[in-house]
């Protein structure tokens, strides 16, 4: 099964600063050959912007992403897949 992470490209997490997280969330799945087991996407404002920026992976939804800790996070959920 593929892990599925949707990250939220709304205004408010856009200005949070998830483009720079897109940007390391891309290139993890790459350097790390995960193009046939992660499928990564963007989607609308959640609603949770005062906790953005906000990314779901396999729908459980994490808040406060930010470049500092995306990736730590990635090892993490991406390993018990
Ligand atoms: S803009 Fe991302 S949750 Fe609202």
């Amino acid at each position: 099964m593929k892990t599925e992470i949707v990250i939220c490209l709304g205004s408010s997490c856009f200005s949070r600063g998830s483009k720079k997280t897109i940007q390391l969330i891309k290139d993890y799945i790459k350097n790390n050959k995960l193009e046939d087991q992660v499928y990564f996407h963007g989607n609308h404002c959640s609603g949770n912007c005062a906790n953005g920026p906000v990314i779901k992976i396999n729908g459980k939804e994490y808040s406060n992403i930010s470049s500092d800790n995306i990736i730590s996070l990635l090892n993490t959920t991406l390993k018990k897949n």
